[in-house]
């Protein structure tokens, strides 16, 4: 019997998660239904609630955009891991009364850069910007992968310090006692053009508005690659400093690809091939 899934966020009509899952299914032979869900700002539980009692068609499971991830988190019953470590939610499995959360942004963005772009994090110097919920989702992979040195920076410093916190608390306590390496660092934003990083991933929403997060050309090592979370027909803002600063680019089309597959996994146990969605979508981006 086909399963019904959707995407919640707001605003969500531009979300190409619907599109992706259809494409995944249709290569992996399956019938679902995948939709946009718009939820009010107030009312994230109310329209989970609705979407899994409403319909012909059972609700399976819901992926979960700006900015309810949080919402998300606090609504499922039981948590993964990779869920618990960063606070926050963007796939949720619905069984029975069971609501599993987790979250696949971390292994998207890891998949994106480690694999299809053949970029190898560990002992590398990785700086992350922003400090909103795309961080949360990712930091415990980048730490996991390695890097000589993970730091954060953000505009108001205070939720990176917080952010770092929690994760290097966390880190401690679940630590074992030969666990020296350093844990991740909070650089305030005039720190930054005394350190080299060969990876800088942008996690802000400034290109959404078009605006240039602050980080400075000589921040950028020789042969670094920049990496915006967020995608578009152009370059962002971010993505065209770095490459006058002569560092490779990469937006984030293929982590929003590679998080999908791993959602689609956790729902159907099934690993589609994401190089074809990812030039299909490639090819309609160009077109706009
Ligand atoms: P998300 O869940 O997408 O991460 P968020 O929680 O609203 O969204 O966080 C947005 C992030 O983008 C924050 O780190 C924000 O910086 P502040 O904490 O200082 O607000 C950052 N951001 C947004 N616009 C920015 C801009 N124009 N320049 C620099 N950083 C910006």
């Amino acid at each position: 019997m086909p399963y019904r899934y959707a995407i919640i966020g707001n605003p969500v009509s531009h979300s190409k998660s619907p599109a992706i899952h259809r494409e995944f299914a249709r290569e992996m032979g399956l019938s679902i239904s995948y939709e946009h869900l718009l939820s009010p700002l107030d009312g994230f539980n109310q329209t989970v609630a609705a979407f899994r009692s409403a319909g012909r068609l059972p609700a399976a499971g819901a992926n979960v955009t700006v900015p309810f991830k949080i919402n998300a988190f606090n609504y499922a019953t039981e948590l993964t891991a990779r869920a618990l470590r960063g606070g926050a939610v963007n796939t949720l499995k619905f069984d029975g009364a069971n609501i599993l959360g987790d979250n696949t942004d971390g292994v998207g963005l890891y998949a994106d850069i480690e694999r299809n772009l053949a970029f190898k994090i560990a002992g590398a110097r990785v700086l992350v910007m922003g400090a909103g919920g795309a961080v949360r989702g990712v930091l415990g992979n980048l730490w996991d992968a390695s890097p000589a040195l993970l730091a954060i920076t953000n505009r108001t410093f205070i939720k990176a310090e917080d952010i770092a916190k929690q994760f290097n608390d966390a880190k401690s306590s679940s630590a074992g006692a030969g666990d020296s390496k350093e844990k991740i660092r909070v650089m305030a934003l005039k720190e930054l053009p005394a350190q080299q990083f060969d990876l800088i991933i942008n996690a802000t929403s400034a290109s959404l508005a078009e605006s240039l997060p602050l980080v400075p050309v000589a921040s950028f090592a020789p042969g670094a690659l920049a990496y915006d979370m967020m995608y578009g027909k152009g370059q962002t803002p971010f993505l065209m400093l770095a490459s006058s600063a002569g560092a490779r680019t990469a937006d984030g089309l293929g982590m929003l690809v590679e998080q999908a597959a791993e959602s689609f996994y956790v729902w159907h146990g099934l690993r589609p091939s994401t190089m074809p969605v990812l030039a299909m979508l490639r090819a309609q981006l160009a077109k706009i």
